[in-house]
């Protein structure tokens, strides 16, 4: 996670996110005064929700500008912001579960481990989150890094799902028109957008507008899933 890339002040601010995200306490990030101190010589122009993207351990998991997520997370830069505050709010509310994850656990637990305590306090405040999914939204999509086993014959399927099964009318064309509000999925990373897909298709997810989908993908077999997921992964966002 800590590549040499990054310079030390950012290594810090990661550091800090594992810690916290590990369940270390409080400790780290209620420490702001360290971090601070780390930060000082930073430039003074900088969006506020980078800042607290860092400071509220975001960048553990969603990666460096939101564009590097670890394992099948979502990929968070250039997202709509009224869609990633809903979603960071469902998820911490609890009504955003999703499906279980390879540990067991509903998807969304780990984000929840690291937002909430373990006696329901929530450490974000609604301004934060604003100012996060400004930030965020702001920023250039991540260029898309789809697997290196990727099949050719598979996103030329999932294109043709994805026609024929109308993603178009609420997603828009290649998945980079969404209708307002709702959210761009070209890009996305393959696994995050397949297990997306199935806890739709199985009714395991069910915050906000997501009902209005279910009868798009109740049909939708493991392997379509993964061939659209494939399509969806391979466009470039930053090209108009
Ligand atoms: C410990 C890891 C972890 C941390 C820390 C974390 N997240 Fe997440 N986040 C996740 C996971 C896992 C998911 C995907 C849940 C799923 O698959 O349904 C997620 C999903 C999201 C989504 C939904 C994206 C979408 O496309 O629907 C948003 C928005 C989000 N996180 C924002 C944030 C913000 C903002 C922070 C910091 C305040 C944060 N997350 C911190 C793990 C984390
Ligand atoms: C009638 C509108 C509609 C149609 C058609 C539709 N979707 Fe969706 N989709 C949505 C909405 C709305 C959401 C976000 C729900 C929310 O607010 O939580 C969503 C969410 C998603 C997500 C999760 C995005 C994320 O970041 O978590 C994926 C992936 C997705 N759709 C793929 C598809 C695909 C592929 C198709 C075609 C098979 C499709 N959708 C058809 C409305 C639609």
């Amino acid at each position: 996670m800590i590549s040499g890339k990054i310079i030390t002040r950012a290594g810090l601010a990661v550091a800090l996110g594992l810690a916290f995200a590990a369940g270390a306490g409080g400790v780290a990030v209620k420490g702001p005064l360290a971090v601070k101190s780390a930060v000082a010589g930073e430039k003074k122009k900088k969006h506020p929700g980078k800042r607290l993207y860092r400071r509220m351990t975001c960048i553990a998991c969603h990666g460096r500008d939101g564009k590097r997520a670890i394992q099948d997370y979502p990929n968070l830069a250039g997202q709509n912001k009224k869609y990633l505050i809903k979603q960071t709010r469902d998820i911490i509310s609890g009504k955003r579960k999703g499906g279980k994850n390879a540990q067991g656990k509903d998807r969304a637990a780990p984000m929840v481990g690291s937002l909430v305590t373990p006696e329901g306090k929530v450490r974000i405040s609604d301004e934060q989150i604003e100012q996060i999914a400004d930030y965020l939204a702001g920023l250039e999509p991540a260029k898309p890094k789809p697997a290196a086993d990727l099949k050719p014959e598979d996103v030329e399927a999932g294109k043709k799902l994805y026609k024929k099964k109308r993603c178009k009318t609420c997603h828009g064309k290649a998945g980079k028109k969404p209708l307002k509000g709702y959210p761009y999925i070209a890009g996305q990373k393959a696994d995050y957008i397949f297990n997306q897909m199935v806890d739709v298709r199985d009714k395991m997810r069910k915050n906000g507008k997501i009902k209005t989908m279910y009868s798009f993908v109740k049909k939708l077999k493991d392997d379509e899933i993964r061939q659209i997921a494939a399509y969806l992964s391979t466009i470039d966002r930053t090209k108009k």
